[in-house]
């Protein structure tokens, strides 16, 4: 069964990365991490607990302390067995860390690793407005070979509801991935 990685951090919208995590687990076997601002923030927008989060997902996930930087997927060694780390949401704390090359959580070192092994790194990051800092990061990162992504729906679809925009959202970052989904309706495709 192919593997990805996925990292929820301390940003607002949590829910992409649970929704990534619910459809990834579907068919891949997913790695999930969370820093403790993630929990922070989980707690606030989901109302979901650390236990909460471990009652979730029945089967296909496997979730890792951040500071488990011992962990198997630490190592290069396992890449070879994971299509991408994908971080949803993403704060720009851990995109200023991945850029400094930190790698002193099992977020940031699993990012790092991810770069080096050339696998794809994808960060959703969400703040509004950005610094010139933030711009630089995601500079340096889109030229190490990330793919940075704003948070950011679409409205040409005909959204209704949150879970619509959160959909497609998800559905974009997944078709980077070639994951099949239904999450959206795509341009002009009118049989769905
Ligand atoms: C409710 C809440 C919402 C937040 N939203 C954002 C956000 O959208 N983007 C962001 O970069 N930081 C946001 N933060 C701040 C981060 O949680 C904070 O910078 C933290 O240090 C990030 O740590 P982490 O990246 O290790 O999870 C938020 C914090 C809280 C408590």
């Amino acid at each position: 069964m192919k593997k990805f990685i996925v990292c929820i951090t301390g940003a607002s919208g949590v829910i992409y990365g649970l929704r990534i995590v619910e459809e990834l687990s579907k068919n891949y076997y997913v790695y999930l991490v969370v820093s403790e601002n993630g929990y922070t923030v989980l707690k606030q927008e989901e109302n979901l607990t650390k236990n909460d989060l471990k009652n979730m997902f029945k089967k296909n996930v496997e979730i890792l302390s951040n500071n488990n930087i011992t962990a198997p997927i630490a190592s290069g060694s396992r890449f070879n067995e994971i299509e991408g780390v994908i971080i949803a949401p993403c704060s720009v704390g851990t995109l200023g860390a991945i850029a400094s090359g930190l790698s002193q959580s099992l977020i940031h070192r699993v990012s790092d690793v991810c770069l080096k092994e050339r696998k794809t790194l994808y960060l959703l990051v969400r703040e509004m407005p950005l610094s010139l800092i933030h711009i630089e990061n995601m500079r340096k990162l889109t030229l190490s070979g990330a793919v940075v992504s704003p948070a950011s729906p679409g409205f040409y679809n005909d959204p209704k509801t949150i879970d619509d925009l959160v959909n497609f959202v998800v559905g974009k970052v997944l078709d980077f991935f070639n994951v099949e989904h239904s999450l959206y309706r795509r341009w002009r495709d009118e049989d769905k």
